[in-house]
Order: structure tokens, then sequence, then C-alpha cells
């Protein structure tokens, strides 16, 4: 099975989670778009969704789906998402789709975090995927060199038109990405990163991370909860 398959295949065993005649949060990436298709075909079930990124949004309106801005939603019972890496216990890192503040966000008001991703995605150690940090654009020199403190090798992310600019996220701010993190202990990395004066967030979901994960595998749907 390709990659893409395999994450076919989680988008459509989420739609279990779904709850009948509620709101769902809805994550950003390939995978998400995947399970967004599999809740197009269920609309009906349910009231409506609130999106993580711009693109999201786009897509659930694209199949016909309300779209709610959080601020109207007290709280939904469900938040579903992909990954870049998840460990055993079911903190992430995210961002890789430069939407972690709004994932982090909407993740923050739902009962039930799941994540669905590859197999490829499960780590037993966070850090090889680079870590997205959110910046506010005038921090990101200074932000930059705390990272590097903290061991991490900053790389500011650009544009992929190949322009040389910043990638300039929903929120209008730009992402750094952190390579060379060993990150045994995510929450307190979560915690030291988002201390830093300039980072709006990081990408490390551990304090608050996945309660349910569904990984596509070659022998078919494993659930981590
Ligand atoms: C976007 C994310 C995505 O969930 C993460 O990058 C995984 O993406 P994909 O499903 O395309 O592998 O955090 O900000």
């Amino acid at each position: 099975m390709t990659q893409d398959e395999l994450k076919q295949t989680v988008a459509k065993a989420a739609i279990d989670y779904v709850v009948d005649g509620e709101i769902i949060g809805v994550g950003t990436g390939s995978t998400a778009n995947f399970f967004i298709d599999e809740l197009g075909k269920i609309k009906h079930r349910i009231k409506g969704a609130v999106a993580s990124s711009e693109a999201t949004a786009e897509r659930l309106r694209s199949h016909g789906i309300t779209v709610f801005d959080l601020n109207e939603v007290e709280t939904m019972p469900v938040y579903i998402d992909g990954a870049d890496e998840i460990n055993g216990s079911g903190a992430m890192i995210k961002g890789g789709g430069a939407a972690l503040t709004r994932e982090k966000i909407v993740a923050s008001v739902a009962q039930k975090f799941v994540c669905i991703a590859d197999g490829s995605k499960l780590v037993d150690v966070l850090g090889t995927f680079p870590l997205p940090v959110e910046v506010i654009p005038m921090s990101h020199a200074v932000v930059a060199r705390k990272l590097a403190a903290l061991g991490g090798e900053p790389r500011l992310r650009l544009n992929k038109n190949g322009d040389g600019k910043p990638l300039v996220t929903d929120n209008g701010c730009y992402i750094i990405d952190v390579l060379g993190l060993a990150i045994t202990d995510p929450a307190d990395i979560e915690d030291k990163i988002n201390n830093i004066v300039g980072v709006v967030t990081n990408g490390l979901f551990a304090r608050q991370g996945a309660n349910v994960c569904l990984l596509g595998t070659a022998e078919g749907v494993k659930k981590l909860e």
C-alpha cells in the first residue's frame, strides 16, 4: 500500500469517532484532507465543523459542510488531525503544514484528540522531524538564537515557490523549524519553547497529546490509546 492509501484507510476509520448532531474539530494536511473527503459523505449527520486553517475551511465548504468560528463554540466532542511524528504516549510533533497554532487552539476545545497517521509517523523519540515553532515576525532572529541555546539548529521556513521570502502563516507569523532536538521529555521542551518571548506556540503536543491514534499499516489500522 502507498503512504496515501494508508492515510486514506485511517481517514475512513476515523469516521467511527464522529459524533452525530455535533460540531467536529478538523485538522490540516494531507491525512486531514482525506478525512474531510470522508466527512463530506456523512455531512448530514453533523452540525458542522471548526477548521484549523484557511485551507481546511475551504475544503470543508467545498463539501457543503458548515464551518463555525471557534468563538461561537464552547466545546466539541472530538478533534481529528494528522501528525508529523507521534510516540507511544500520544505526544506529537505537528506543524509540517504550518497550521500548528490553530490546530492547538481547536484541539484545546475538544474533549478528545484522535490522531490519524500512516505507520511511518510512529517513533520512539520525537525530534527527527524538525520541530516547527510559530513566531512573531519581528522576533525571529532573537527566538532563533534562544532555540540554538536549547541545542537545536533553527531554520526560518521559506515559501515553497522559491522567492526566498519567509512563509507567512494564516496568523501573519513566521515558522522556525528546529533540527537536531532529541526530545526525550516532550512536555518540558514544549513549556521551555513556549516561554521564549516572541514564540506564538510550538508544534509539540505533549501537554495535550492524542487520546487515540489510528495508525495505517500494511496489516490494517492499528489503534493506540
Ligand atoms: C499541519 C500538521 C499536519 O497534521 C502534519 O503536518 C501531518 O501532515 P500530513 O497528514 O500531510 O502527513 O500538523 O500543520
